[in-house]
């Protein structure tokens, strides 16, 4: 039996049947009302027929005033119980209904972009700035032009307030209780690609002079205390993990990331899912070259080695550049992870874990190849890398076209 087909368990209890697990896609398909629409529930009713262990939702914005693109599903405002909030929680158990109906667990990825977030995404204004540990503007290059560029895509952020941290944290934990009540598995925390939690974690975007910065204990304490009060609304059987990015094992932020992960663990995640990359420099969506020079599939396999090495009772999730059967097994068999974390591929085929888990399907067959989504000329003349921004359009299109019942492409046909 492949490796693949073993279930996993979270310290919550939680069961995923076996190892392949989709990882979170925004679908840009919230529509203008940033709510789950009917093309949006359709997309996670084929994910949920498709024989994952599991399925990590698109990230959900916990304020629709910081949205990270116009179309996404968003939190509208305070959740005090399902008591007064029936018809929110309806709508919201049609979202974990379409996911679960065919028992396979979700759980819905929760996000703050903060400094990352659109001047035209979220209902704040397109003057209004964004939130974010410091005020350092998000930066896609160096030159005059490329900062102009950062400018108004991206408005420069304001040092958030302690009020600000509370209010956060707060929206963090309502939508946590929000999806326990609507029958969710779990929420992750998007602590990785250069959002709020991420910016509060990595002392590049974090020069906080209060508890909340500083030491890699201190840049951790904004997500520590989110996990402690998300953990006091919600059933213990409910879970919680986080998406982090890694570092290179050179780096001057390695010791301080390992750090971070052991309080992660102490505070009581239930997983923990390796990524890597930002805005500024999107390494989450792997090298800028073709898929078939790049020797190696998953993209942090380092890191997730290193982290399971120190961490040996934590669960890891490993996402990026998953892309063949063999590849999958050979990162459970060295142990580097404990579950594989699947994006693009999910996007070309719903039911993917069908033909990984059939052993009648060849190692040949079991695996799907894709290239970068090549930069049209005219983009070309744009002074920046819209490599990251044209993938990610791409494949949310494949998401909305298997919705609608249309036929998928990989890129380059
Ligand atoms: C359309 C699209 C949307 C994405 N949205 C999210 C997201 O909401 N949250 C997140 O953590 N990662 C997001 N990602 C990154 C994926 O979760 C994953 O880390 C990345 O695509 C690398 O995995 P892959 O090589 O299997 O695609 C997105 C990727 C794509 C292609």
């Amino acid at each position: 039996m492949t490796p693949l087909n073993e279930p996993v368990k979270l310290p919550c209890g939680l069961v995923f049947p076996n190892r392949l697990v989709k990882a979170a896609m925004a679908e840009s398909l919230a529509g203008s009302g940033n709510a789950p629409t009917p093309t949006f529930l359709e997309a996670y009713n084929q994910w949920g027929q498709g024989g994952w262990g599991g399925l990590l939702t698109g990230n959900v914005q916990v304020d629709v005033d910081h949205l990270g693109t116009p179309l996404d599903a968003a939190m509208h405002g305070e959740y005090s119980g399902k008591e007064n909030n029936e018809a929110l929680v309806g709508l919201w158990s049609q979202y974990a209904t379409a996911c679960q109906r065919h028992g396979t667990p979700s759980i819905v990825q929760l996000c703050h972009p903060g400094r990352q977030s659109l001047r035209v995404a979220g209902r704040r204004g397109v003057f209004a700035p964004t939130i974010a540990p410091s005020a350092i503007p998000l930066q896609l290059g160096d030159s005059m032009v490329q900062r102009l560029l950062s400018w108004l895509v991206f408005p420069p952020p304001r040092e958030m307030t302690q009020g600000d941290i509370e209010k956060v944290t707060r929206q963090f934990v309502d939508a946590s209780r929000l999806m326990a009540d609507s029958g969710f598995s779990g929420v992750e925390l998007h602590g990785a690609h250069g959002y709020l939690l991420d910016q509060f974690l990595n002392p590049k975007s974090n020069k906080r002079t209060d508890a909340y910065g500083g030491s890699a204990e201190n840049r951790a304490k904004f997500v520590v205390d989110i996990i402690h009060a998300i953990r006091k609304v919600v059933p213990e059987t409910f879970a919680i993990g986080i998406k982090l990015n890694s570092a290179d094992h050179s780096s001057d932020s390695f010791e301080d990331t390992m750090t971070q992960i052991g309080l992660l663990m102490e505070a009581g995640i239930d997983f923990l899912e390796v990524s890597g990359g930002s805005y500024e420099n999107p390494t989450m969506m792997g090298p800028e070259k073709s898929a078939r020079t790049v020797a190696r599939e998953a993209f942090f396999i380092e890191f997730a080695t290193e982290a399971r090495k120190r961490f040996p009772g934590l669960v890891l999730m490993l996402s990026g550049g998953f892309r063949t059967r063999a590849g999958a097994e050979s990162a459970i068999k060295q142990n580097a992870c404990d579950i594989i974390g699947i994006g693009r591929p999910a996007a070309v085929n719903p039911k993917l874990p069908l033909v990984f888990l059939d052993e009648k399907v060849s190692d040949e067959e079991a695996q799907m190849v894709l290239n970068r989504v090549p930069v049209p000329s005219f983009l070309r003349l744009i002074p920046l890398n819209v490599g990251a921004g044209l993938e990610t359009k791409y494949y949310a299109d494949q998401i909305k076209r298997f919705a609608m019942g249309l036929k998928t492409f990989v890129p380059g046909i």
